[in-house]
């Protein structure tokens, strides 16, 4: 999605917005620009194509000054090209936003009719017409703006300059943005990694904020002019934790740091010797009465709901129904006040999971937001949060956030369980037991990292793969098979493995790999049947288990084996192949395994 970035300090701008721009990369984007306030105007360059191209183009030219704005597109309106690149300058007003603005069709019509002419095929344009049209009626600067701001429907966040001003001003609605608070510096971004280089002091704006920066001070109004106070908060991310330390991709260091994620995810939460588990200012209401719980994401968050709904129901016996948040938030689903409604996102930014988090508190629920971003949307504004801490993810595909998703969820489940009483202390030990040894398992299986590369060497050639598991691993092959697509562009399907008769076997021949998921559990008997139904067509197997089995190694092509655990925690150890999998095969063939083709990081639109 869009990323911006504004600087307003002492430093020479260019070098320090694009710097920035290359720690948004990872938000997915086509085309790049930048405006620095120079000699009382305002000057622009943009590039379709990558932040390194922008770079190209201005690295000699004469860009010199203390303010500046710069940003990274993702096109929603209008084709990735040059003149669809922010920034977007009318008269003296240059703006860049993130978001899309719902009536920009109607706005336009009106501003053409009072004569003014538009250049490109954005939805943006309009906010720098409106402001030079308030401009032109006698507003000044910060009054045009917020007139302008009352004007636009949909979500934004937005950065804006103008010719022959020291302030820059930016605004936000349903979009992200924050300040950083650094030494005689401020700057604005979409999100925290962008700037953690020179700052942690935050400010994460709320809606309807709008920021004015100038003579080296800020402050906060709402859209009338009111002043505002907001917090400064410290993150304890660093800018190391936000680079590649050494690996080629951020995909692959992020697989690997999955054993400390794990770790700090679990710190200051578990007591293993009391059997108890700690979260703190969770404010949740009495739930003893709860009848029924949501679980509600999208994408790799989703798939972490899977594997929640499956612990929760077999240890909890409380119903609980899953959701696609996009779909959710359309279609009214009967909620009961006592429900619980976990919301689940890595960024916290995902604008359906924001959107169905906002329909759950309309009807007077309480919400829970399992995320990993401090100060995101989705932490902030739900009634309570739990924090997965793994970190900065980068990788446009998620790895870490999922297994740290499962985790807390495992953690929420002996959590809820023993204040329901269906779990006692014994019980909730020697699950903690089993948890804490899952950093370790991690370690093992990413040892084994070369078995696996040498198995995605030679079969990316394939144009498909099936996936199947059962149970609890369901999920894990539903999030393996899209990690394949969305890197590597192999086509990839998951089944819960007792489907496979009912359709998909008719796709099976020899060119159809499939990988099997399949810990010794109650149905691994009936998986091997599948498994032998595979072999019969001339299918190829790739069978991940947790123990060697004698009998089926000699028919499968390969047998990986990854360490023992209780049935709750599987997903957490039988996905982290699939993620090597996915990334060896995409990095062999070549593809841009951080910024896959077509999508970004944080979706911040519908
Ligand atoms: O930030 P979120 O967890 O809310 O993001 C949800 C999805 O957009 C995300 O998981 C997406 O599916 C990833 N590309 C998966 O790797």
């Amino acid at each position: 999605m869009c990323g911006i970035v504004g600087y307003h300090g002492r430093e020479g701008a260019r070098d320090i917005l694009i710097d920035a721009l290359r720690r948004l990369e990872y938000r997915g984007y086509d085309s790049a620009g930048i405006a620095i306030s120079q000699d009382g105007s305002v000057k622009i360059a943009r590039k379709q194509g990558k932040v390194s191209d922008l770079w190209n183009a201005i690295c000699n030219e004469n860009f010199e000054g203390s303010m500046g704005l710069a940003h990274t597109r993702w096109a929603t309106h209008g084709v990735p090209s040059e003149r669809n690149a922010h920034p977007h300058k009318v008269g003296d007003i240059t703006v860049v936003h993130n978001g899309i603005i719902e009536n920009y069709l109607e706005l336009k019509e009106s501003l053409k009719q009072d004569g003014r002419t538009f250049v490109s095929d954005t939805d943006t344009e309009v906010i720098p017409h409106l402001i030079v049209n308030y401009l032109d009626k006698g507003s000044d600067f910060e009054e045009a703006v917020r007139l302008a701001l009352k004007r636009l429907k949909g979500s934004y966040a937005i950065g804006v300059m103008r010719d022959g001003s020291d302030t820059m001003i930016a605004a936000k609605k349903e979009s992200p943005l924050l300040v950083g608070v650094g030494k005689d510096e401020f700057m604005i971004a979409s999100d925290a990694p962008a700037i953690i280089n020179r700052t942690n002091s935050f400010i994460f704006l709320e809606d309807n904020d709008i920021v004015i920066i100038t003579n080296g001070e800020m402050r906060i109004t709402d859209f009338d002019g009111a002043a505002v106070n907001r917090e400064i908060k410290t993150v304890q991310w660093t800018g190391a934790m936000a680079e590649k330390g050494g690996y080629r991709h951020f995909m692959l260091k992020e697989i690997f740091e999955q054993p400390r994620a794990l770790t700090e995810t679990l710190i200051g939460r578990i007591r293993e010797e009391e059997g108890d588990v700690v979260f703190e200012d969770l404010n949740l209401p009495d739930v003893s009465k709860i009848r029924k719980i949501w679980m509600v994401a999208c994408g790799t968050s989703y798939h972490a709901c899977l594997i929640g709904k499956n612990m929760f129901e077999a240890n909890l016996r409380i119903p609980v129904e899953t959701d696609i948040a996009s779909e959710f938030r359309y279609r009214d689903p009967i909620l009961d006040k006592d429900d619980l409604v976990i919301l689940v996102s890595q960024s916290g930014e995902t604008a359906d999971t924001i959107a169905a988090m906002k329909e759950v508190k309309k009807k007077g629920l309480y919400t829970l937001a399992i995320c990993n971003v401090l100060g995101s949307t989705l932490s902030r504004d739900s009634h309570g949060v739990i924090y997965t801490h793994a970190g900065p993810e980068i990788g446009v595909a998620s790895t870490k956030a999922f297994t740290t998703q499962i985790s807390v969820f495992f953690m929420l489940m002996l959590y809820l369980g023993k204040l329901r009483g269906v779990l006692d202390g014994d019980d909730v030990r020697r699950h903690l037991t089993e948890l804490k040894k899952l950093p370790h398992h991690i370690t093992a299986i990413l040892k084994s990292s070369a078995a696996i590369e040498e198995i995605a060497q030679a079969n990316m050639h394939y144009g498909h793969f099936l996936y199947l598991g059962r149970g609890i691993n369901f999920p894990t092959v539903l999030e393996g098979a899209l990690k394949l697509k969305e890197i590597s562009y192999i086509h990839a399907e998951a089944y819960a493995a007792g489907e496979m008769k009912h359709g998909p076997i008719a796709l099976i021949d020899e060119n159809m790999p499939i990988v099997v998921v399949s810990p010794k559990d109650q149905t691994y008997k009936k998986t091997c049947s599948n498994i032998e139904e595979v072999i019969t067509r001339r299918g190829k197997v790739f069978l991940f288990t947790d123990s060697f089995d004698h009998d089926m190694a000699p028919k499968v092509n390969a047998v990986f084996v990854i360490p023992e655990t209780i049935y709750e925690l599987q997903p957490i150890l039988s996905i982290v192949p699939l993620q090597l999998m996915a990334y060896y095969m995409a990095n062999h063939l070549g593809t841009d395994v951080d910024q896959p083709r077509n999508l970004a990081k944080s979706v911040t639109v519908e």
